[in-house]
């Protein structure tokens, strides 16, 4: 379901409150007891009952009563943290249109300083749901994966966007929050929707950037012509999370695996034989 962003705007004070304090407490339980919530949140009990019955209607938490009455929060709800404290710093004025699902994020257009893009870090939605289903199984351990490896994707991606910002064509970083992170829109499109005129010049700007990258300490970790963008003269890479250092036990196995990922593609779409060892030689030297 699509951020509805006047359900946002709409929020009361009281509950963005709870909504922080779920957050807070998910570090200690599944669902979040409602005696514990009300302590910790300090409204009347005619009050919290209005207020939860608004984020529940809004779809922002749910709640349960077996084997006790709790509440729990949802992407839905953690979006919406995100994405108010993003409006009260001024990073974004208004919320567009969602321009891609990825595996594991949404994309959307904002407003900041000019157009924007938002991607929400969603991990682990589809097995959540799964938690949810068993929640009387789930070990300690398991508390609300999700919020932590949602957020733990996107200031992996960030940190990625900071050190290579300005030595390598990425995103311009603008503001992380929670599982949220705000970066320059990238004009053109994923390389596997163009249609190249001199495909040899695209790929060896694609290994100068990797290069780059390597030399900085970033090795992509999942490249491929869907995080490859081209307008036309120039590239960008995205979608940095599951970056490695070079010194990474894994390092040789990933740039192996990225480089051969973009030397297949040229191959097939524009029958082009570069070489492999080479491409590895070049960006390592
Ligand atoms: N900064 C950006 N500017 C323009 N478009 C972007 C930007 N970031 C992402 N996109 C678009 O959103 C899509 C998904 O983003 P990204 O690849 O970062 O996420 P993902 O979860 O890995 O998605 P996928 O599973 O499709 O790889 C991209 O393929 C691209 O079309
Ligand atoms: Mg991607």
């Amino acid at each position: 379901m699509p951020i509805d962003a006047d359900v946002i705007k709409s929020l009361h004070k009281y509950e963005i409150r709870i909504l922080h304090v779920l957050e807070r407490m998910m570090k200690h339980y599944q669902w979040v007891p409602e005696d514990d919530l009300r302590a910790a949140v300090k409204l009347s009990p005619a009050e919290m009952k209005y207020r939860l019955g608004n984020l529940i209607y809004r779809d922002l938490i749910r709640s349960d009563s077996v084997p006790y009455k709790g509440y729990t929060l949802i992407f839905a709800g953690y979006d919406a943290l995100a994405l108010s404290d993003l409006a009260a710093k001024k990073t974004i004025s208004a919320l567009g249109n969602k321009v891609a699902v990825g595996k594991e994020s949404e994309i959307y257009e904002a407003l900041g300083f000019g157009v924007v893009i938002l991607k929400l870090h969603k991990v682990g939605q589809r097995s959540f749901q799964t938690l949810r289903n068993n929640r009387e199984y789930m070990p300690e351990a398991t508390h609300c994966p999700w919020i932590f490896a949602s957020a733990c994707s996107a200031s992996r991606e960030y940190e990625a966007l900071k050190a290579l910002n300005g030595k390598v064509k990425v995103p311009v970083p603008i503001d992380i929050n929670r599982h949220c992170i705000v970066m320059s829109l990238v004009p053109g499109a994923n390389l596997f929707r163009c249609i190249l005129e001199d495909p040899d010049k695209v790929y060896r700007e694609i290994l100068e950037e990797v290069k780059k990258a390597y030399d900085a300490g970033y090795i992509h970790g999942d490249l491929s012509e869907y995080n490859i963008m081209y307008d036309g003269e120039t590239i960008c890479l995205i979608d940095w999370p599951q970056w490695i250092p070079p010194n990474h036990q894994n390092a040789d196995a990933t740039l192996r695996h990225d480089l051969d990922t973009v030397i297949t593609f040229f191959a097939k779409k524009y029958q082009t034989a570069y070489d492999l060892e080479e491409a590895i030689r070049f960006v390592r030297t």
